[in-house]
């Protein structure tokens, strides 16, 4: 455990122990962050890639809000979608809701309760998010878990051979899709990659922070190597995906009520598990700008 900051409370930094990720204790919400805790959580964050506030009790949207506006401009949710105005006090755009809860027959939030593939979130823009806070107001009894996978690990322990072949490479990143993999309006359903209609990332990416190279890889669905056969970018794709997303590369987030993670998307993947479509599942989640993607 290291101590990381002393001013009005004491923060502490506990390692999962994993490849990634740890627990930030003694943060109280309900106050504001002085510039040595914050500079603290940042270093945190720069090391661990996903931090836990575990204990939080209820965060208000506002309280969620103020905290990630910290780390950077916050994007606003894209269209106001279902019954939120029904769950919510006061609505807020920076503010978005994932639930499977339906309301009068509409739901109050995205992804429903079933599984979400690995990803990076929306790399399907020019600049895909910085990261994102993730609060749990309602959990069910169990499912629902949350995993991540740290991208620079994934990326230092390729062969040489690989490093080599991908340095100069770029990907195509699927934009018909939006996170919950419904298809957006005004795109056609894509069976071939090589026809993917997408912003291009190179494979490597270097973190606009801590200037370390990462993997990017976004999205496996009509993913494609710009520039290879089909054959060739689909062999090179698998053997990359079954890679990063080894068990000795991620850490799973079992989630307590009022507990708050906050992932850097940008080093990061991360998937969820299914849950009781019965059972209740809400989280509060904000997300904060990206930057352009820099190769390496
Ligand atoms: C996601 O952003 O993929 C959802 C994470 C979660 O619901 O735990």
């Amino acid at each position: 455990m290291t101590t990381v900051s002393k001013d009005t409370v004491e923060i502490a930094v506990r390692p999962t122990g994993a490849a990634l990720g740890a627990d930030v204790v003694g943060l109280d919400f309900s106050q504001p962050l002085s510039p040595e805790t914050l500079q603290s959580i940042k270093q945190a964050w720069s090391e661990h890639l996903v931090l836990r506030f575990r204990g939080m009790g209820k965060l208000s949207p506002e309280m969620l809000i103020e905290f990630s506006r910290h780390f950077g401009d916050l994007d606003m949710r894209p269209i106001a979608t279902g019954n939120r105005s029904q769950f919510l006090e006061v609505d807020r755009p920076e503010l978005t809701i994932i639930s499977n809860v339906i309301i009068d027959g509409k739901p109050i939030g995205g992804l429903g309760s079933y599984e979400a593939d690995w990803h990076a979130d929306m790399t399907y823009v020019e600049r895909p998010p910085k990261g994102s806070c993730l609060h749990a107001v309602e959990l069910p009894p169990s499912g629902g878990d949350t995993y991540f996978s740290n991208m620079y690990m994934a990326y230092e322990t390729l062969d040489d051979a690989v490093k080599k072949e991908i340095a100069s490479l770029t990907c195509v990143h699927d934009a018909s899709r939006n996170s919950a993999g419904e298809l957006r309006r005004g795109f056609e359903e894509i069976d071939d990659p090589r026809r993917t209609i997408g912003p291009s990332h190179p494979l490597i990416r270097v973190h606009p922070e801590s200037g370390r190279k990462c993997l990017l890889l976004g999205r496996r669905r009509n993913a494609y190597i710009n520039g290879y056969t089909l054959e060739d970018s689909e062999r090179l794709l698998n053997m990359l995906w079954s890679h990063a997303t080894q068990a000795k590369f991620t850490w799973a987030q079992e989630w307590q009520l009022g507990d708050m993670i906050m992932w850097d998307n940008r080093c990061t993947m991360h998937r969820r598990d299914s849950f009781d479509p019965s059972a209740r599942r809400i989280m509060f989640r904000t997300q904060i700008s990206g930057e352009p993607v820099v190769a390496a």
